[in-house]
């Protein structure tokens, strides 16, 4: 686990597509709408296997860097009780909240238990930034 560090959302590099809408949403992803591009921070912001807490566009998110190389970017806050997701365990298949140790898959966001599901964003890495988008 990791202590949670919030970084504010700043302009992407140039050649990025901040303010575009998205287009290749991944299976499992949620999106709340059309969704904007927001550049939270660099790959190496996040030890493999880990989490961290970011701000993309004013929405607290939860990007997660697995031991296969895929990025992963869901709510902050746990659907449950608002536990620290950033701070939650995961391999490839879900991930697990601190608080009260649900489970959520990272295909769909549903959660083992039936509770409610998380919220998932895409999140793609271009030239070491991470491009978040909500
Ligand atoms: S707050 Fe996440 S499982 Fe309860």
């Amino acid at each position: 686990m990791s202590a949670p560090h919030l970084a504010a959302a700043r302009p992407t590099t140039p050649g990025t597509e901040l303010g575009t809408p998205a287009t290749d949403v991944p299976p499992g992803t949620v999106p709340a709408g059309p969704g904007v591009e927001h550049a939270v921070g660099r790959l190496e912001d996040i030890p493999m296997g880990e989490g961290r807490a970011f701000v993309a566009g004013g929405v607290p998110v939860a990007v997660f860097r697995l031991r296969d190389g895929s990025l992963h970017a869901t709510q902050a806050a746990c659907p449950h009780a608002g536990g620290p997701l950033a701070d939650g365990q995961t391999d490839v298949d879900v991930l697990v909240c601190p608080l009260h140790l649900y489970a959520y898959r990272w295909s769909d966001g549903a959660a083992t238990s039936g509770a409610a599901p998380l919220r998932l964003f895409p999140v793609r890495e271009h030239d070491g930034e991470l491009l978040v988008t909500v």
